[in-house]
C-alpha cells in the first residue's frame, strides 16, 4: 500500500475527526517502518495507547505483518480501554501502569514501541498540589527513568517511535506579544489562562500596542496554550487542563535517545494547528514566531 492510498483510506475515511492533533503523523510514520521492513516481525507495543486509534489503525492497515496480531495497547484508563476493546476486538489491550517495569517485563519484547503523546502524563503526574505547577526536577527524572525501562522492552533492531509535546529551545520566559483576531479567540484564551494548571498562565496587556485585544506573555505559556486551546470545552477538558504536553526541549529529547544509544533514524519538527492560528492570532513581536510545539522521534535500538 503506498503511503497515499494509506493515508486516503485511514484519514479520510476514519480518523479525519482527529484533525489538529497531530496523530497522524505518527500513524504515517509507523506505517512506513512497518512497510519497510515486510520480513521483519512487527509486533507492536502501544504505551498510553487510549482508545487504540493509532494502534487500530496500524494492525488493521498491515494485516499481513509477521506477529503484528500479537501486539498489545496499554493504558491505565479503563474508560478508553473499554473502547479500544469495543472498536478493535482482535487486539489485545492491557489495563496497567507503564511506568511500572515489572508491569512491563511480563509483557514480553517488541519490535515496535509507540509512545504517543503518552510519555508528558509521566511529567504532568508530578503535579504538586503545594506547588501549584508541575515540580520539574522530580517530573524530568521520572520521565528519564521510565524511558529507560521502556526500552528495555525493545527488541534489537527494533524501533522506538516518541511523538510528543515539544519545549521552545532557549530561555522560554522571553517575552511574546500577541493580538488576537478574533473576539472569540480572545475570550476562550482568557478562559484557558483561569483552567489551565499544570503552569500557571501568565499575562499582562500588551506593551507596544496599548490596547485591550493584545497580551504579553512568555514563549512558555504561549506554546501551552496553542497545543492545549484545542480541548478547551470539551470531555476531555477536565483532564487535559492538568497536563503539560511540552516538557523537554529539542536538546533534551535528543539526548534522552543518544543517551540510552538509540540510533535516530527520523526526527520531525511539527506545528499541529499553523494555519487555525495565523488566522486567529498576530504575534506582534518581532523575529518571533509560532512555537514548533511537537516532535516526532524514531530510534533504532542495535
Ligand atoms: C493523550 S492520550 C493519547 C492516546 C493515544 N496514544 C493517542 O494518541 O491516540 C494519553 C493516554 O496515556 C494514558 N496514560 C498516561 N500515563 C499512563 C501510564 N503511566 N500508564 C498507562 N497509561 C497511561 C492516559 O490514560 C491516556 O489514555
Amino acid at each position: 500500500m503506498t503511503e497515499e492510498s494509506f493515508w486516503d483510506l485511514y484519514w479520510e475515511t476514519r480518523l479525519g475527526f482527529l484533525q489538529g492533533q497531530g496523530k497522524g503523523h505518527a500513524i504515517l510514520a509507523a506505517s512506513r517502518i512497518i512497510r519497510s521492513n515486510p520480513f521483519q516481525p512487527m509486533r507492536i507495543l502501544e504505551l498510553g495507547c487510549g482508545e487504540g486509534q493509532i494502534l487500530g489503525a496500524l494492525v488493521q492497515a498491515h494485516p499481513q505483518a509477521s506477529n503484528i496480531q500479537e501486539s498489545i495497547g496499554v493504558d491505565y484508563d479503563l474508560g478508553s480501554l473499554e473502547t479500544a476493546r469495543k472498536d478493535y476486538p482482535g487486539i489485545q489491550f492491557i489495563h496497567g501502569d507503564f511506568t511500572n517495569r515489572e508491569f512491563l517485563t511480563n509483557l514480553g519484547n517488541f519490535d515496535l514501541i509507540l509512545l504517543v503523546n503518552a510519555l508528558h502524563h509521566v511529567y504532568s503526574d508530578a503535579y504538586d498540589e503545594e506547588l501549584g505547577e508541575v515540580d520539574v526536577p522530580t517530573a524530568k527524572t521520572q520521565v528519564r527513568e521510565a524511558f529507560i525501562a521502556i526500552l528495555e522492552r525493545l527488541n534489537s533492531g527494533g524501533s522506538l517511535l516518541l511523538f510528543d509535546g515539544l519545549e521552545m529551545d532557549g530561555d522560554t520566559r522571553r517575552p511574546v506579544e500577541i493580538r488576537f483576531l478574533q473576539a472569540e479567540a480572545q475570550e476562550a484564551f482568557h478562559q484557558f489562562a483561569r483552567e489551565y494548571q499544570p503552569f500557571r498562565i501568565r499575562f499582562t496587556a500588551g506593551a507596544l500596542h496599548a490596547h485591550k485585544d493584545t497580551i504579553q506573555l512568555s514563549i512558555r505559556d504561549f506554546t501551552r496554550y496553542v497545543t492545549k486551546l484545542i480541548f478547551l470545552g470539551k470531555p476531555l477538558w477536565e483532564r487535559e487542563r492538568l497536563e503539560s504536553y511540552q516538557y523537554f526541549n529539542q536538546e533534551e529529547m535528543l539526548n534522552l535517545f543518544q543517551e540510552n544509544s538509540l540510533i535516530l533514524t527520523e526526527k520531525q519538527l511539527i506545528s499541529v494547528d499553523l494555519q487555525r492560528w495565523q488566522e486567529e492570532i498576530e504575534i506582534l513581536s518581532p523575529d518571533i514566531d509560532f512555537p514548533i510545539e511537537h516532535i516526532l522521534l524514531i530510534g533504532k535500538k542495535m
